[in-house]
């Protein structure tokens, strides 16, 4: 494959469309490379670039501070001390302060390890997964991850292990059109990290994130379920079947449900077909709708595009919102505004007030997009893609944010 190129998209999708077209994948793979999109200038084409990519700068947050206050995150509490959201202290990740701003609000994260690709050489650590997972078990008892290379799959097992919080992970296997052995790595360090750490606090397995929009785009198509949509199906039903066929070497073949992410409007149904679950991606920030407007969006269009017609299929696979957010900057003044509204924390508190405990009320489920801010997205892609996070890429809570205070079932 091409290390990068260029295909325009013609702008007169449906708004649907654009909308989930969603955001640029988190989490990339390996040595090839991963469609994304970038939203082009305001009021001009959509490019698709697809490229490899990557880079996280370490940033190496030097623990530091302050005392330990015993309790190992369970229920919110505690000190909630300075500037800095969590630390340890001691050599016991378990015993690690809790930031009184914080509150298991969220169904579930997004989440990426800084540092998970291996183009830019696998910085992940266990020091900085910990302190992530210090952090997001304070705010909801389930996160995603994308894909399995530089060891995540691992990282995150062994910070749950030492840190002792409930949470639960849905592993990901980022498959990547063209590049098999991507995805047979990664199924390889997933059955080990499985084997390692056994199966109490993974709640399913994803196989492929956006690979559908990407390979329709890529075909020139818009089409999931078309001709072409049909074969890259294909590709993702033999990686689908593939991993229940590990997963039963194990003997947790019903143990671990299997499914498939994509941008909301980009389901084959012959791969929902496949899963026990789908995970949708569903972006009012890129249905241009304001922020007072993006939780009623999101919801209806997750109920229309994504429940129903899952549930008219005989395997009926639970569906999730794989992501949904607001960003809250961008690289450049140009797409600071959606047409709606600006990127910002105060947008970003509108959509947390309006649309997460009334989600958790209504048993919606969703990952909350997104963890932290994503630096190497801001590097390579600008726009608002490094800019989705409740935290910055510090791990600091965004100033002037106020978590939700309801509790996610
Ligand atoms: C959203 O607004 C941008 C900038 O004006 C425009 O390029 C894009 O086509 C719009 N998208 C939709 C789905 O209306
Ligand atoms: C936060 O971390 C920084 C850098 O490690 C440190 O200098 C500072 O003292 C810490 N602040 C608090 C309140 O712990
Ligand atoms: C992966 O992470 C686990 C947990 O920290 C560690 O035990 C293992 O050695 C790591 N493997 C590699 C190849 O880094």
């Amino acid at each position: 494959m091409a290390d990068v190129h260029y295909q325009s998209i013609g702008m007169s999708n449906a708004l649907e469309k654009q909308a989930v077209r969603s955001r640029r994948s988190k989490y990339i793979v390996i040595g090839s490379l991963v469609a994304i999109i970038v939203l082009a200038a305001i009021g001009t084409a959509v490019g698709v670039v697809v490229s490899k990519n990557h880079k996280s700068t370490n940033t190496s947050a030097a623990s530091s501070s302050s005392g330990s206050s015993g309790s190992n995150g369970d229920s919110s509490t505690t000190s909630g001390g300075g500037s800095n959201s969590s630390s340890t202290s001691s050599n016991d990740p378990s015993k690690f302060e809790l930031d009184s701003r914080l509150h298991k609000a969220f169904y579930g994260l997004a989440y990426t390890p800084e540092g998970s690709l291996p183009d830019y050489g696998c910085s992940s650590t266990l020091e900085n997964v910990i302190k992530d997972v210090q952090l997001m078990s304070q705010l909801t008892t389930r996160i995603r991850l994308y894909g399995a290379d530089c060891n995540q799959s691992a990282l995150v097992l062994e910070a749950i292990k030492q840190t002792k919080v409930d949470l639960q992970v849905f592993l990901g296997n980022f498959v990547v059109d063209g590049d098999e052995g991507a995805y047979t790595r990664q199924r390889d360090v997933i059955k080990s990290a499985i084997q390692t750490y056994g199966v109490d606090h993974i709640a399913g397995l994803t196989v492929g994130n956006e690979f559908m929009l990407n390979y329709v785009i890529e075909h020139n198509s818009q089409d999931p379920n078309s001709a072409i949509g049909d074969e890259g199906a294909a590709i993702l039903i033999k990686d689908i079947t593939d991993t229940r066929e590990m997963l039963a070497s194990l003997n947790l073949g019903k143990t671990i449900p299997v499914g498939n992410s994509d941008a909301g409007s980009y389901f084959n149904t012959k791969v929902l077909e496949a899963v026990d679950y789908g995970m949708s991606n569903v972006h009012a920030w890129f249905a241009n709708t304001t922020a007072q407007a993006a939780a009623g969006w999101v919801t209806n269009f997750f109920e229309e595009t994504n429940v129903q017609p899952a549930a008219l299929l005989s395997n009926k696979p639970k569906m999730y919102i794989a992501e949904t957010g607001w960003p809250t900057g961008s690289k450049d003044i140009g797409n600071a505004n959606n047409g709606g509204s600006d990127a910002s924390v105060a947008n970003l508190q509108v959509f947390l007030d309006t649309f997460v405990c009334q989600a958790n009320t209504a048993g919606i489920p969703y990952f909350f997009f997104e963890y932290f801010d994503e630096e190497w997205k801001d590097a390579k892609y600008g726009g608002v893609e490094g800019y989705w996070g409740v935290f910055d890429k510090e791990r600091k809570l965004k100033e002037g944010l106020t978590i939700p205070t309801c509790i996610s079932p």
